[in-house]
């Protein structure tokens, strides 16, 4: 079921969900769990993917994009997610960490010269927030962007940047004015094939293996002003508000996961036979099945209503900061209950690499950390509800 009364789909939303799920069925599921076995990057999928205009959903045609909404976004990117995490974060981090910002906080020229390459699936984007010493409190970041005339010279280290080892273009925050604290971050726009930038080393990771994870390192790399995205000292807030709407693509690549453990598990538990009769039929199983499956239809729910809330928010303005947070809470608790659910259910075949239950199991962890782990999420719906911000 991916129709809910409450959210009725248009033929433009159908048609777009019909294309992701053949697309991942035909592509990406022959050889997901090659890519997770070996960690290479599944460039050739992605490039196709691009060219099926999924790299950049919600920007317009103008600038490369499939012109669509927030809805249609979520819909392709959990057929994609339901297949594969990896990816499903590859394309998330384009879509809403990469093109949304620049699309939001970007002038013309810099929407035509960082968004159409990569919402057209000609390159990877990326975003580069974090670093060793700096993840959850994001405002404490040390590397430096120094200007001198027209250009800022930017140092330091950052980490944890998916698709770091190949992205072409990077939206990377540093500290214009270190004395302000989060007041004194600005946001750059990266064109990586200027000197300066060093591709550290690429992470070994749990899951998401197929995804490319590394630091990146800044020695004297020159900025041109014109690159600098927003105005000096706004760049916290950019990278926040450019956070609300990536961690609706994590909730969404939980739910993708979280589906396709369940689907299995469903399917297992009314075949799999012992004691005499179907495991399924042992309330110890069927509760199970009904957990996870209430579980799923609920994150589906937070999901959707944030992306309509993203999807009003382009026109008023207004923050959707609380409905994005509960949507990552949920769905990402959700994913590792239902992954934990599915393999034991599966017993002894949900731990072997002949199934892809311990894949969606190793997947399914990163949710509750990337993009804000679920203790910042609590952090954001309690204080939002508060009123302490
Ligand atoms: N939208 C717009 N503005 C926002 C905002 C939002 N969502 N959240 C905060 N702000 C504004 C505040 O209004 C405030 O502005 P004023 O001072 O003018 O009022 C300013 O930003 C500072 O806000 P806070 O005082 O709330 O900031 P804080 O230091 O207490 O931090 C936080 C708040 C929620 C903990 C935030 O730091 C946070 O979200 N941390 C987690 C960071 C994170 O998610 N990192 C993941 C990085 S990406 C990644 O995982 C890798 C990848 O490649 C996928």
């Amino acid at each position: 079921m991916n129709e809910l009364a409450i959210f009725p789909l248009t033929d433009e939303h159908k048609m777009i969900q019909n294309a992701a799920r053949d697309f991942a069925q035909k592509e990406i599921a022959p050889i997901a769990a090659e890519f997770d076995e070996s960690g290479e990057f599944p460039y050739k999928t992605i490039k196709k993917m691009g060219g099926m205009g999924f790299m950049g959903i919600e920007v317009p045609e103008a600038y490369g994009g499939a012109g669509m909404d927030s809805l249609a976004y979520v819909l392709a990117l959990e057929e994609i997610c339901k297949v594969d995490a990896s990816h499903g974060v590859i394309m998330s981090v384009n879509n809403s960490l990469y093109c949304h910002g620049i699309m939001k906080f970007g002038s013309e020229e810099q929407k035509q010269s960082f968004v159409t390459p990569v919402a057209s699936g000609q390159a990877i984007g990326a975003y580069s927030l974090t670093e060793s010493m700096s993840g959850s409190d994001a405002g404490t970041m040390k590397t430096r962007a120094v200007r001198e005339g027209d250009v800022y010279i930017i140092n330091g280290r950052k980490s944890w940047v998916t698709s770091g080892p190949i992205a072409e273009y990077i939206v990377l925050f540093a500290m214009t004015d270190p004395e302000k604290g989060s007041k004194g971050v600005s946001a750059f726009l990266i064109d990586s094939k200027q000197p300066g930038l060093i591709r550290g080393k690429k992470e070994p990771k749990l899951g998401i293996r197929a995804s490319a994870t590394s630091e990146l390192i800044f020695e004297d790399f020159r900025c041109p002003v014109e690159n600098r995205l927003g105005k000096e000292g706004e760049g916290f807030k950019i990278a926040m508000t450019v956070l609300d709407a990536g961690r609706i693509g994590i909730a969404t690549q939980a739910l993708g996961i979280a589906e396709a453990a369940y689907e299995a598990a469903r399917q297992y538990a009314g075949e799999r036979e012992a004691f005499g009769q179907k495991i399924g039929q042992f309330q110890g199983t069927g509760f199970k099945i009904a957990d996870m499956k209430t579980r799923i239809e609920a994150s589906r729910l937070l999901i959707y209503n944030a992306a309509m809330a993203k999807e009003k928010s382009k026109e008023s303005g207004g923050r959707y900061s609380l409905e994005a947070a509960m949507a990552k809470l949920f769905a990402s608790e959700t994913a590792m209950f239902v992954t934990h659910q599915a393999v034991q259910i599966h017993g002894g075949m949900g731990y072997s690499k002949e199934l892809p239950l311990e894949r969606y199991f190793r997947d399914a962890k990163i949710t509750e950390i990337y993009e804000g782990t679920s203790e910042i999420q609590r952090l954001v719906i309690s204080r939002n509800e508060l009123g302490l911000k």
